[in-house]
């Protein structure tokens, strides 16, 4: 499959960036308490909901990945940036990482836990995030969780020359937090949560997480097949 011209963007531009972006961003011991409470609530209701594998969508150098496998889950990693995928492997050799998009996930229907997007929906352009929670409803056992944490505000397209001390290419796509809700719902999740806090450099934009669970209905995932 082709390549999405804005995929390509992202993934030169976290190439580029990756050692440096280990070395500047806090790793989620060093998070806020509630970003990281969010993160052990999102542990739990997976776990109790029978754990099953959680994939961390945007992982980065994996570190969050590693925080919930810390947290008792069967947590892995994809990205679409090879470097990033280098760097999570070698800091964390007993998870498993694989590069690619998630949207257009190399997985079955209906068999995850729970899916992690922890700051990286906001490089997909919004026309195309219906596709995208789509793609997440797939993958997501029925009553299987998702926690989408990241940057909401005025919708908005930022298109920064510098990210992390390099020159970068990709956009970062803002929308209110009440709209990614309803994109969710209408990818057939029930919100179970939302939680705003202000950014506190940016009045106009605040950090969003939304707790969501998949349809528990079969009839919104693929018929099994017939005996
Ligand atoms: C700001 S970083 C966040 C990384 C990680 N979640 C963390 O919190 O440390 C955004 C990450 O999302 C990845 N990403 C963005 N859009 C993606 C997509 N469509 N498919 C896979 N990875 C994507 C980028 O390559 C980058 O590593």
């Amino acid at each position: 499959m082709t390549e999405p011209a804005h995929l390509a963007a992202v993934r030169e531009s976290y190439d580029t960036v990756a050692a440096d972006y280990l070395r500047l961003v806090v790793p989620p011991e060093g998070m806020d308490p509630v970003s990281r409470a969010v993160l052990a609530a999102f542990a739990e209701l997976v776990r109790e909901s029978g754990g099953g594998e959680v994939a961390d969508l945007g992982c980065g150098p994996g570190r969050v990945t590693a925080y919930l496998a810390g947290l008792g889950l069967t947590a892995f990693g994809v990205d679409v940036s090879g470097k990033m995928i280098d760097l999570a492997r070698r800091a964390h050799p007993g998870l498993h990482f694989r590069r690619g998009s998630m949207a257009d996930l190399d997985l079955p229907d209906g068999t995850l836990g729970g899916i992690l997007a922890w700051y990286s929906v906001h490089h997909t352009p919004p026309e195309q995030l219906p596709e995208l929670f789509d793609e997440f409803a797939r993958v997501l056992a029925p009553g299987g969780h998702l926690l989408l944490g990241g940057h909401a505000g005025e919708t908005a397209r930022l298109n920064p020359t510098r990210g992390y001390g390099h020159p970068v290419s990709y956009t970062s796509h803002l929308i209110p937090a009440t709209r990614l809700a309803e994109l969710l719902t209408a990818a057939g999740f029930t919100v179970t949560a939302r939680l705003e806090q202000p950014n506190p450099r940016d009045g106009s934009r605040s950090y969003v997480c939304l707790l969501a669970e998949s349809d528990t209905t079969p009839s919104h995932h693929p018929a099994p097949p017939a005996e």
